[in-house]
């Protein structure tokens, strides 16, 4: 690369400001207030397709428009800011002077930047939202210096990363994963999809034509926050990711008998929160004895008819767990499974399991990593591999392009909560980072 190429930096004040404009969008807390931005208890309530998700997005489009970026969106509803490239832009077939690697025939290749602008609930403020900012801020720096990549450059905001409906379902979309069996069956339930989808103006066959082609994406690249503590602890400045876990989902349904509360003996009742209960803590027992690698969460169980004077005759436990290694998934799920209907037949149950999803981990390209290692080098900061722990959207894309993440420390940690928060330095650092990786690769 040219030293011209090497000197660029991303407008810090220009990124910060746009930032803190998109944590104003589905606020909570003390970030209401508007000065908490600048503090570590703000945090936003933007699930996939909220009224507060909506607005985010539409005031994403405003900012690509104002930044005289080409705005595309497709069936899945995500949304990208694009940079065309030199070929595009010159009718195909001419290279800019500062396409330093031309590779004629011209090929007409995006190289993606993005993460994801929707939350958990009440989730953080920088978790997708800040991969999201620097990929168009990155698209920004390079058009106002007058650049014009070999690859046409899309920074891209994927529909439905945190799984409020489906999980990672722009980017399976886009990657031509998504099949009609998985909008069938949601792990956030049919319904919310279809309302969410309809408040979005999306559908399921909007949805299952989104599919790019393999030929068409020259890799994926995204930013995000550690949401460990790995770097921090290890005074680190940036993570290279090598790995994504794998996601399975599971719906348990523990099935007992409803019954009077308080007159029915202690032994005669067929209680679905006894299963659902035992069962919680030998997962817990199961994961930690025998699957050292593996983590597995129950994030939510719901008790039907749910009173306080009737036995719960059902309880349905939303299971996740997750694993570095496909092979081990198998086992875990055996193990598991065997145990529920174990716990069941203790208190007298019935068990029912139904699969609400299974994201398989995936390997970051070894050419990426070297990139932004390099990058790393050039702009002084230390780095480390990490495998990533939570799910992205590069483990929907690792098969069909190559793709490399940047992890900025997280402080204390903290994720998927208000408390979420990263130095503004060190996403500036992040940003420096994806900007040169993205020129090493596409000019
Ligand atoms: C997404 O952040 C996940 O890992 O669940
Ligand atoms: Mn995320
Ligand atoms: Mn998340």
């Amino acid at each position: 690369m040219t030293d011209e190429l090497h000197n660029l930096r991303v407008n810090s004040d220009r990124m910060l400001d746009a930032f803190n404009e998109l944590s104003q969008i589905g606020a909570t807390g003390a970030a209401l207030t508007g000065e908490a931005v600048s503090k570590r208890d703000g945090g936003v309530n933007r699930p996939t397709f909220s009224e507060a998700h909506l607005a985010a997005r539409q005031w994403f489009r405003e900012q690509i428009e104002k930044a005289g970026l080409e705005f595309r969106t497709d069936g899945a509803g995500n949304h990208s800011a694009v940079l065309a490239s030199a070929g595009r832009v010159g009718g195909g077939f001419r290279y800019a002077e500062n396409a330093t690697q031309p590779s004629p025939p011209y090929r007409d290749q995006t190289l993606l930047l993005g993460s994801h602008l929707d939350s958990v609930p009440n989730g953080g403020r920088f978790d997708g939202a800040l991969g999201v900012m620097a990929a168009l801020e990155v698209l920004r720096t390079i058009k106002d210096a007058g650049l014009r990549p070999r690859l046409n450059l899309e920074a891209i905001d994927f529909t439905d990363e945190e799984g409020t409906l489906v999980g990672l379902l722009g980017s399976s979309a886009l990657a031509g994963h998504l099949r009609h069996e998985i909008l069938q069956n949601p792990r956030g339930g049919r319904e919310a999809l279809l309302e969410g989808m309809e408040r979005a103006s999306l559908s399921d066959e909007s949805m299952l034509s989104a599919a790019r082609s393999k030929d068409s994406l020259a890799g994926y690249l995204e930013l995000h926050i550690e949401q460990g503590k790995r770097l921090e602890r290890a005074g680190i400045d940036i993570g290279i990711v090598s790995a994504i876990v794998g996601i399975w989902s599971y719906r348990l349904s523990f099935l007992g008998r409803a019954d009077h509360a308080g007159t029915t003996t202690m032994d005669e009742r067929r209680d679905a929160s006894l299963g659902a209960s035992a069962f919680t803590l030998s997962a817990r027992e199961i994961v930690m004895n025998d699957f050292p690698n593996c983590v597995l969460n129950i994030g939510d169980m719901e008790f039907t008819p749910g009173a306080f004077n009737i036995v719960a005759a059902r309880v349905d436990v939303s299971l996740e767990f997750r694993s570095p290694d496909e092979e081990e998934f198998q086992r875990l799920a055996v193990s598991l499974l065997e145990r529920a209907k174990q716990e069941a037949r203790r208190f007298g149950l019935e068990l029912r399991a139904e699969s609400l999803g299974r994201h398989s981990p995936s390997l970051m390209s070894e050419k990426i990593q070297h990139a932004l290692a390099d990058a790393c080098n050039n702009l002084g900061l230390s780095h480390v591999p990490l495998i990533s722990g939570a799910g992205h959207d590069g483990q929907s894309l690792a098969d069909i392009c190559p793709v490399g993440m940047i992890f900025v420390p997280s402080v204390d940690g903290a994720s998927h909560s208000p408390r979420e928060y990263t130095e503004w330095e060190d996403c500036v650092n992040g940003a420096n980072v994806l900007l040169q990786a993205a020129l090493m690769l596409g000019m």
